[in-house]
């Protein structure tokens, strides 16, 4: 028996070893693979640069689909492309959306400048993502304050080249953060934003502040005085600790909190602003305050991200003093972009009027006759990718905004526009109302709770919210529409078919996809996606 066991022991030993060494090459040889994979492409990288700086030959060519299929590995940047001379004045991110990319590109449609134009938009958007703007695009308030998903700025202002009409007036049916209003005041158009997210509201508004440089200085005053009580504040915020008695706010971020709240409806605040701003100001210290949250908690996470450890409600920065800087900092840095955006809207050949914003399911919203609109512009839910709502309750209930209740009320009408979006938040309260939570298109929520209905679900609400697109454009104007896949759903098909039945003509467009690990030479995606940018026409 014991000689028996002994044997089994050595020979599981080797097995062992055998099945190490084994697991090792694997890793090795998959190693390897990534490690040639990035080579390749930044020899990709290096080949476009040299090439780089084209623009399309637009005059008049007629192309009824292309297909280029440009991955690292196969790298067949051969492949005859439709491009010309350089142009060396336009910036970086404009000349590298002229070369090929390193994903699987096709472009579609009669009008062969239209699907050029859609691919160079979305290489924009593939390069360089939503949150912060290529080296040579103006940032203005873009990426100020965290949102899920979103289009890139530089993008959204590409697809405009894709309108062959004047566009005087846009309207974006799920604004998030409101990227598409921002580019299209700088252009000088009226911009209408809609969305069912009190968040995305409440970011978009204040990314939208069309602020005089009185309006937007009292704002850095009235900060400064605020923190003034803070820093003498004590509201047990040393950091640590729990029992926070429900409070969604971060300990460490209260006295912050707190004393803005005093200072809000304290006499010195009155006298600070003028009357017309005060409910404008007010807001945005409370988007401030929201943002400087969100971002050490950003920073914290990362950091326990690689020591490891859980998070506690006291977390979100050193408290104290520490924050008190740490908003006015950011105080500081939103004055600037708001200026930043100011500035760009009055350099505009035509000054637009200040955004309006609608906080209401986009299948409930309509405009008037005379309110028409020349274009529509938008990143429309993909399905069951994000829970939005979900997502705008917790960073709005840890934000700990009290804002009065004033111009606007959430989700209850379809017609109360605002651009200054004000409402009352309990803080620390997730309990919303459930009108807050009703609505979303898309959410993985429902895949989850539906799986089998999912898709039927979904191309309703597509022909729902296509139908608003259709009524909400005047006769010939145009729609941009991104989208990506995701549920095992073709989302260019399933848009294509919804909008045709509201009478919108499919125009041409182009497809971005990734269907392997693949690197650009910075980084390394492994995740299969694919993305579309279609556009519309409305007879
Ligand atoms: C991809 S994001 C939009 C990003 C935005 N275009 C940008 O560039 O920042 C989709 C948005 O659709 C909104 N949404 C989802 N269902 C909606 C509905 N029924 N009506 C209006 N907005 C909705 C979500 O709240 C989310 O903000």
């Amino acid at each position: 028996m014991r000689v028996g066991s002994g044997r089994v022991v050595r020979t599981l030993r080797r097995f062992e070893k055998v099945t190490l060494r084994a697991s090792f090459a694997m890793f090795a040889r998959r190693c390897a693979s990534v490690r040639a994979s990035l080579v390749a492409a930044k020899r990709a990288a290096r080949r476009n640069a040299r090439g780089g700086g084209v623009r399309s030959s637009r005059a008049g060519r007629r192309a009824s689909s292309s297909t280029r299929t440009l991955s690292a590995s196969a790298s067949s940047s051969s492949s005859s492309s439709s491009v010309a001379a350089s142009d060396d004045d336009a910036p970086e991110y404009v000349r590298r959306a002229s070369t090929p990319s390193a994903f699987e590109e096709t472009s579609w449609g009669d009008d062969s400048d239209l699907a050029e134009t859609c691919l160079r938009a979305m290489r924009i958007q593939w390069t360089h993502g939503f949150a912060s703007t290529p080296k040579g695009f103006a940032r203005a308030t873009h990426g100020f304050g965290e949102i899920l998903a979103g289009m890139q700025p530089a993008a959204c202002e590409a697809i405009f080249a894709a309108f062959d009409a004047p566009v005087r007036s846009v309207m974006d049916p799920f604004m998030g953060g409101g990227t598409t209003l921002i580019v299209a005041q700088g252009l000088g158009c009226r911009a209408v934003g809609v969305d069912v997210s009190p968040l995305a509201c409440f970011v978009s508004a204040n990314r939208n502040w069309r602020a005089s440089t009185r309006a937007a200085e009292s704002l850095r005053t009235s900060a400064r005085s605020a923190m003034a009580d803070a820093r003498g504040r004590d509201d047990g915020d040393d950091g640590g600790g729990d029992g926070d008695g429900g409070d969604a706010v971060p300990r460490a971020w209260r006295r912050v909190r707190n004393a803005l709240a005093a200072h809000a409806e304290s006499a010195r605040f009155a006298s600070e602003v003028d009357q017309a701003h005060r409910d404008r100001v007010v807001e945005a210290l409370w988007f401030c305050l929201s943002v400087a949250i969100q971002r050490t908690q950003k920073s914290q996470n990362k950091r326990r991200g690689r020591r490891g450890g859980k998070r506690r409600n006291g977390d979100g920065g050193g408290g104290g003093d520490e924050n008190v800087e740490a908003f006015l900092k950011i105080v500081d840095e939103y004055v600037d972009r708001v200026r930043e955006f100011q500035a760009a809207c009055e350099s505009a050949p035509n000054v637009a009027p200040p955004a309006e914003i609608y906080n209401v399911d986009v299948r409930k919203f309509k405009l008037g006759d005379d309110e028409k609109v020349d274009a529509v512009l938008t990143s429309c839910p993909y399905p069951a990718v994000y829970d939005y709502l979900s997502f705008a309750r917790k960073v709005r209930a840890g934000s700990g905004a009290v804002v009065k209740k004033s111009t606007s009320s959430a989700s209850s009408s379809a017609r109360e526009a605002t651009s200054a979006y004000v409402d009352v938040v309990v803080p620390g309260d997730r309990n919303w109302p459930k009108t807050w939570m009703e609505g979303e298109i898309g959410s993985r929520k429902a895949l989850r709770s539906n799986p089998y209905e999912f898709a039927a679900v979904w191309q309703r609400e597509q022909e729902d919210w296509l139908a608003v697109v259709a009524d909400s454009l005047r006769p010939g104007g145009r729609a941009a529409i991104m989208v990506g896949d995701g549920a095992n759903i073709d989302t260019r098909k399933s848009i294509v078919a919804a909008a045709t039945k509201s009478g919108l003509l499919e125009l041409g467009g182009a497809t971005m996809k990734l269907t392997a690990t693949m690197a650009d030479g910075q980084t390394v995606y492994n995740q299969a996606r694919t993305e579309h940018l279609i556009v519309f026409r409305k007879p």
